[in-house]
């Protein structure tokens, strides 16, 4: 069956505001390289990642269900934040907002009796747990050690480990 307009519409924003995620991300990640922290600019880029391939899960979707994309323009985001915990909050609060799209995504599936969306939407609400979790994880660690030192330059080595792979493809989050 055909996607519901008002379900296709709040997924093309949707769509947006992943991409305005992932752009936001690779922002930070420039910003983690000029300051020569090069495990959080890693992180960072692989969020920038995981960003797109959000984007695209939602856009494969609404194409597989006969829907119209509707890419909209990605604003402007932020070049420059105080401090690494500067950082990791702004993408807490960030993640937050996601969430709570998320869910107003599957609020108007539901209430559209568009039970398919809904399932693939639960995907990305078992996402954005995990998403907020990993971000909580890493505000700890960093009022744990502090900005500098040896604390920051192992969790930069830490953070550098981390390696992409597209949840997106295996169901896995
Ligand atoms: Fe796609 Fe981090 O939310």
């Amino acid at each position: 069956m055909k996607i519901n307009k008002n379900v296709e519409e709040i997924l093309n924003k949707q769509i947006t505001a992943e991409l305005w995620s992932a752009y936001l991300y690779l922002s930070m990640s420039a910003w983690c390289e000029t300051k020569g922290l090069k495990g959080f600019a890693n992180w960072m880029r692989i969020q920038f990642q995981e960003e797109t391939t959000h984007a695209l899960k939602i856009y494969d979707y609404v194409l597989s269900r006969s829907g119209e994309i509707k890419l909209a323009p990605i604003t402007e985001v932020e070049n420059s934040w105080n401090n690494l915990l500067h950082v990791f909050e702004e993408t807490y609060k960030h993640e937050c907002l996601v969430t709570d799209m998320i869910a107003k995504c599957y609020e108007v599936a539901v209430s559209e009796k568009d039970h398919a969306t809904a399932s693939m939407l639960q995907w990305f609400i078992n996402e954005q747990t995990e998403e907020e979790s990993n971000v909580l994880e890493i505000i700890d660690q960093l009022k744990l050690v502090g900005e500098k030192g040896e604390g920051i330059y192992l969790l930069d080595k830490e953070l550098a480990t981390r390696v992409f792979v597209d949840a997106t493809q295996n169901g896995a989050n």
